[in-house]
């Protein structure tokens, strides 16, 4: 059955759900199973070739991972979609599917630190050209797409400063040369921006955050126009960068209380900006929901919630967010984010680790930057935690 025109809360529980019934049982099971049989050659020739049905070896496809991709595909409101080891599996398997020797790539600046690698070094090393663009700077974006481009990557909000990019507007003028735009739709999750009804051909997740949403399966998934798709399960199929049935099963367990966890981590996130924002000890802060926040107005326009990811500074150096985190009781000190539990770290630890001071400096991300992913604790409990840390400083 086809969820589509179910609200996303009722198509992340039940999509995909049904097709896998196992004697009454109300959960999809996980089939660990490398390969399926066949009675006879006629019919399992005619699910080969895709003229049937069926399953023929889990590096293509698996029925537990068909679960989830079913549902990213209707959340994101996509043709097809398929899932990956792991976000960065993802993000690899599309850009090399389109690009390669002769190709050209417009992307930001800001992008994750393992998707700027591939444009910094590894993308060049396969003669294709990178043009990487001031992140806010949409006049610069559109000159550089209309010189022509084979593909738009776009990533919005950003990590870690939270920049907001308009999707609609450079996905219009990368249509005009023919472009393929893809969007890192990680931070905002389908829940609060959908990038193919603003005009893109591919989304990505990272479902290792928010929609497995509990620190505890990798992977990556990728939803759009079914040729496309095709094109980069055709790549996949051979590169092997497929998820298994086991985190398949967790990720898509995450997902059916997504709607919840994120409509609980926008409203938390927004009122813990707003008290730091008003902190005299906090510099910056950095949440697209703030009216002060350079990208409000795109981000209100395209998305309909601001998200559980925040970064801001303290009014003080590297030294002082040290002696800060620590003193947090409600925070891992760790590198991922977009789990139940709330999660700290700093740029020069985590996303941009590999930069140098200088660089990071070149991307305005300030050394007392401190990224915080809100949980979904009790947002009275986690503003206590952070007024008890700052005072101490
Ligand atoms: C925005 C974004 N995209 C992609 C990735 C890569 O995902 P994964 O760690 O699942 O490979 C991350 C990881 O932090 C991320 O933050």
């Amino acid at each position: 059955m086809d969820y589509v025109n179910y609200k996303k809360g009722t198509a992340a529980v039940w999509a995909g759900e049904g097709d896998l019934e196992v004697q009454g049982a109300v959960t999809s099971p996980i089939v660990n199973s490398v390969a399926f049989s066949y009675k006879d050659l006629d019919e399992w020739y005619d699910v080969a070739t895709g003229k049937a049905a069926g399953f023929i070896y889990s590096r293509n496809t698996n029925p537990t991972v068909a679960v989830l991709e079913e549902k990213i595909r209707v959340l994101e409101g996509a043709e097809a979609a398929i899932a990956f080891a792991t976000g960065m599996a993802a993000i690899s398997n599309t850009l090399f599917t389109f690009l390669g020797p002769g190709k050209r790539v417009v992307s930001i600046k800001d992008s994750y630190g393992g998707t700027s690698k591939l444009f910094l070094d590894f993308l060049p090393s396969y003669h294709t050209t990178v043009q990487l663009c001031e992140t806010t700077d949409h006049e610069q974006l559109e000159m550089e797409i209309a010189k022509g481009c084979d593909l738009l990557y776009l990533e919005t909000p950003t990590n870690p400063t939270l920049k907001i990019v308009d999707i609609k507007r450079l996905a219009m003028a990368a249509k005009k040369v023919g472009a393929v735009v893809v969007v890192d739709n990680t931070f905002a999750t389908p829940i609060n921006q959908n990038p193919l009804q603003l005009g893109a051909d591919l989304v990505i997740h990272s479902a290792t955050k928010f929609l497995c949403g509990h620190s505890d399966a990798m992977g990556g998934l990728l939803a759009g126009k079914k040729e496309l798709v095709q094109k980069v399960y055709q790549f996949r199929e051979i590169n092997g960068a497929s998820l298994q049935a086991d985190p398949a099963y967790m990720i898509g367990r995450g997902m059916k209380t997504l709607e919840l966890r994120i409509e609980r981590q926008n409203a938390s996130a927004l009122t813990i900006a707003r008290y730091l924002k008003a902190h005299p000890k906090v510099n910056n802060v950095f949440y697209p929901g703030l009216e002060t926040h350079t990208g409000h107005d795109i981000a209100k326009e395209q998305m309909r919630g601001f998200g559980g990811m925040m970064s801001f500074s303290l009014d003080g150096g590297y030294e002082l967010v040290k002696k800060f985190l620590p003193s947090l009781k409600l925070v891992h000190l760790a590198a991922s984010l977009g789990s139940v539990s709330t999660l700290a770290g700093t740029p020069r630890t985590t996303s941009h680790v590999e930069l140098t001071e200088a660089q990071r400096k070149l991307l305005g991300i300030p050394e007392s930057l401190v990224r915080y992913s809100v949980g979904i604790e009790n947002v009275d409990d986690l503003l206590e935690d952070l007024e008890t840390a700052l005072a101490s400083l």
